[in-house]
């Protein structure tokens, strides 16, 4: 069987470290291994509207910015397919399809649509189509016959309605879709990195994100301003590493090397984290050395993303040529969803067969 990856991102905002460390960073690693037959990246427009309906600037002005965010973290137009969902009308006509394998009880159990019901506040009136999105991001993942869908760990309930609405296909018409698997990256601090001021989530509307765009300047201020352990007072004072903003980063970021390069007093991380623990190391200190580590991670994206803003022009066509490509994939795959469906009516004649004399 081929191995197809398919995932994206809403255009709702640029992309932030947590997307780097969370998803951005596998997909690259996965894109390099060489082990996958066809790699699409979406940017879910139509999703970011199902949330955004009053405000298609904002989607609009943000198809670019993740764009660009891609290319600069590494994702490689002649080795994955870059697009845009709403310019694949098929995704939305598997939707319609699916959603009658869907019951409104499964929906509301979804443990992603609930939280997120309860952070928009849209618990007295839900969009419908926000509420079905679980439903499109399933045509999204089968109209690719994606095999893996490189996410992070918030989205494992859809990977898990995804499944289940193949085997719902499958086994009312017939063999016709692919099962996907989700892939989430392997280093565990990476699942969930906070935001900036110690908040379990980086949001946008908290003003707590580190984005892939950011200045070495504004890196650095940010870093700076981090929250730490607030008993940690006085250098000589035991710290606190675990659910310290400081070192879960570290723990994201750092890679051996680093440590000998900006902290050559210590042999690994881990003698860091224990000095701290044990009292007589600021947190000044450890900022410092995590700015280091993120502006030689962060730096390289950077400078990338700048010769890409150069070369815009070519940003759109690697988004259109995506898209045309992306399209002809999700139009093979439901002329199978249509064959299985009985509603192929006008590829051969059979319909009037029993009624021709
Ligand atoms: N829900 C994803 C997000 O919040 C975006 C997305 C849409 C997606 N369709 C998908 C991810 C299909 C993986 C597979 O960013």
């Amino acid at each position: 069987m081929k191995k197809v990856i398919l995932t994206g991102d809403r255009p709702t905002g640029r992309l932030h470290v947590g997307h780097l460390v969370g998803s951005l960073r596998e997909r690259v690693k996965l894109q390099e291994s060489g082990d996958f037959d066809e790699i699409y990246i979406m940017i879910a427009d139509a999703q970011a509207l199902t949330d955004n309906a009053e405000h298609p600037e904002k989607v609009r002005s943000n198809i670019m910015q993740v764009a660009l965010d891609y290319l600069a973290a590494g994702l490689d137009p002649a080795k994955s397919t870059i697009f845009i969902q709403s310019m694949i009308p098929e995704l939305t006509e598997l939707s319609f399809y699916y959603m009658n394998l869907v019951t409104v009880s499964r929906l509301q159990r979804n443990p992603t649509v609930k939280a997120e019901i309860q952070m928009r506040n849209f618990e007295a009136s839900i969009p419908v189509g926000f509420f079905c999105y679980p439903i499109s991001q399933a045509a999204d993942i089968t109209a690719f016959r994606a095999t893996h869908v490189p996410v992070g760990e918030d989205q494992l309930p859809m990977i898990e309605q995804c499944r289940e609405i193949v085997h719902k296909f499958n086994a009312t018409y017939g063999e016709t879709l692919t099962e996907p698997d989700a892939v989430l990256p392997s280093n565990k601090a990476c699942l969930r990195l906070p935001g900036i001021d110690g908040k379990a989530k980086m949001s946008k509307s908290l003003g707590n994100c580190i984005y892939l765009a950011d200045s070495s300047e504004d890196l650095r201020k940010k870093i700076m301003s981090m929250y730490t352990d607030p008993n940690h007072l006085r250098v000589e004072d035991p710290g606190q590493v675990e659910g310290n903003p400081v070192f879960l980063y570290l723990d994201a970021f750092c890679r051996p090397e680093y440590v000998q390069e900006f902290m050559p007093d210590y042999a690994s991380l881990d003698e860091v984290k224990a000095h701290y623990q044990r009292g007589g190391l600021g947190d000044v200190k450890v900022k410092k050395f995590l700015n280091s580590v993120m502006q030689a991670e962060l730096g390289p994206i950077r400078e990338r993303r700048a010769e890409w803003e150069k070369r815009i022009d070519d940003v759109y066509d690697i988004l259109k040529s995506g898209s045309e490509k992306a399209e002809k994939t999700a139009r093979a795959v439901l002329d199978d969803v249509r064959a299985s469906m009985q509603i192929d009516y006008f590829t051969d004649r059979k319909l009037i067969d029993m009624y021709r004399v």
